[in-house]
């Protein structure tokens, strides 16, 4: 499927070069919280005071239907995007398939036949299928991860199968660096090493099942803490099940590819990731990292910030609970721009929803800051050469329907196909975000009363809110 092209995509993020610092880029830096295990070559910028401006602008549309807010001097403003995509050139802008065994058992035979440049080889009996997950709060979950605590049963899998058509749609199919590479093994000579791809945490597996069928002289590879679902998977694709936190240097200079996508809530050093995924590479080959960073943004694509105190209310946290994150902002206040009265401010449960389900990644041990660190971690790293980023900012739900401002927009019918598709994908992401709110320690009260605020304001779709979606790509140097 063909991304739209950019140009008709009002796009408001700046892209700075691979050599400039992270905080030349659109947006706000969030502060790491965690111990690298190395030198890591961050930039630990707190939100700006411009954060405030456009939290106030939010709420203000809240109350505001005519939304007709938006600069501090009231005078209406652009609208920024509804989802846009920038790129800035050299710079930042196994199931192998499911098969019975000789005894026609009916294990499952990972890399028997498969082209994978990797000689491991195992079988999985049903029974081992089975123990790879448990049952909590009502979900699926991984049973070998400690850190990694979203679900891992059909409702997840086909959330990630809907959620992959979606960006594919939205962000066309591959990066450049990725395409070219994957377009090689259509004309590969006899002789030729075979190009390999590897995705960590497949999930899925809609993206290397994708991969696999266009390009079905590639060896594709899919490791993820959970099997892979065991349907139609192409014979040139097998998975393993493996924490990807125990390193990777089993599959050190064995692939072209390395995919990485959304897998930052069970990572705890994605710095390491960084790092392993370009020794798993050949000197030619391309890492490809897309990471969310558990916050909403306001139409002028700043952060809203959400407090402790909006989130927890009276409880008083576990002393363990992580604080990073979380600012300490004075009381706010909004002054609407129709009537001029000035009122608290407080952000909307949606933002205080994913706030919390970083707080509590970030307790499980996962790393929540990553995606916007992906790019300074990148160009920082010597392997790694011809650094590009590109963000995208996706709207949480059908919000810009009926507003003259975007009926105006070319693509105004496709933006809001868009927004519907992100609500559903909310609602369900919702559900997903229980387990890991309640095993972090979130209490059930807290955890049920943000789930109802922030479902009732995603089934209104009033307030005009973005996610923020980074994707830095790069190529192992020759
Ligand atoms: C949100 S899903 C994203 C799946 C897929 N990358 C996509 O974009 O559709 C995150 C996936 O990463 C996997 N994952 C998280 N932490 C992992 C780890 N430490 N090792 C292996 N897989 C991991 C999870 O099991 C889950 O399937």
């Amino acid at each position: 499927m063909q991304s739209p092209p950019s140009s008709s995509l009002p796009s408001s993020s700046t892209a700075s070069s691979a050599s400039s610092s992270s905080s030349q880029r659109g947006g706000v830096n969030i502060p790491s919280i965690r111990a690298p295990s190395r030198p890591h070559p961050e930039q630990a910028a707190g939100p700006s005071r411009a954060g405030w401006q456009t939290a106030r602008e939010a709420n203000d549309d809240e109350d505001d239907d005519s939304d007709s807010s938006g600069s501090e001097d009231g005078s209406r403003r652009p609208p920024s995007s509804v989802f846009s995509r920038s790129t800035t050139s050299g710079s930042a802008t196994s199931y192998s398939f499911a098969a019975t065994d000789a005894e026609g058992s009916d294990a499952e035979v990972f890399s028997a036949g498969s082209l994978s440049p990797v000689p491991s080889q195992y079988s999985l009996t049903e029974s081992l299928r089975v123990a790879s997950k448990h049952v909590e709060y009502g979900r699926e979950i991984n049973s070998y991860s400690d850190v990694y605590r979203l679900p891992a049963d059909t409702d997840e899998i086909s959330r990630l199968d809907k959620q992959h058509v979606m960006f594919k749609d939205v962000m066309g199919d591959y990066s450049s660096h990725v395409k070219q590479i994957l377009q090689r093994s259509n004309s590969q000579q006899d002789g030729e090493e075979q190009i390999a791809v590897l995705d960590v945490g497949c999930g899925s597996g809609a993206w290397i099942v994708d991969v696999a069928r266009e390009y079905p002289n590639t060896s594709c590879v899919a490791v993820d803490l959970v099997p892979m679902p065991a349907e139609n998977v192409p014979p040139n694709c097998r998975y393993e099940v493996d924490d990807v936190n125990l390193g990777l240097d089993h599959y050190e200079n064995q692939f072209d590819v390395v995919h990485c996508r959304l897998i930052s809530s069970g990572i705890r050093d994605y710095y390491v990731v960084i790092r392993d995924a370009a020794a798993c590479l050949r000197a030619g080959g391309a890492a490809d990292f897309m990471e969310f960073d558990f916050r909403l943004y306001s139409r002028q694509h700043v952060a809203i910030p959400t407090t402790q105190k909006e989130i927890w209310g009276d409880t008083i946290p576990p002393p363990d609970f992580p604080t990073a994150g979380f600012l300490n902002l004075p009381p706010r206040t909004t002054r609407s721009s129709r009537s001029g009265i000035v009122r608290p401010t407080s952000s909307p449960y949606i933002c205080r929803w994913f706030a919390a389900l970083g707080q509590a990644t970030r307790k499980r041990g996962g790393h929540a800051d990553a995606a916007a660190l992906l790019h300074s971690w990148v160009s920082g790293n010597p392997d790694y050469e011809d650094v590009q980023y590109r963000e995208f900012w996706l709207p949480y739900g059908p919000w810009m329907r009926g507003r003259p401002e975007y009926m105006a927009l070319s693509q105004y019918d496709r933006f809001c196909t868009i927004g519907d598709l992100m609500r559903e994908d909310i609602y369900e992401f919702i559900r997903s975000g229980r387990p890991l709110l309640l095993s972090a320690g979130f209490p059930e009260h807290i955890v049920n009363k943000l789930e109802a605020e922030a479902n009732r304001e995603v089934g209104e779709a009033r307030i005009p809110l973005f996610f923020r979606i980074q994707n830095v790509y790069a190529r192992k140097k020759a």
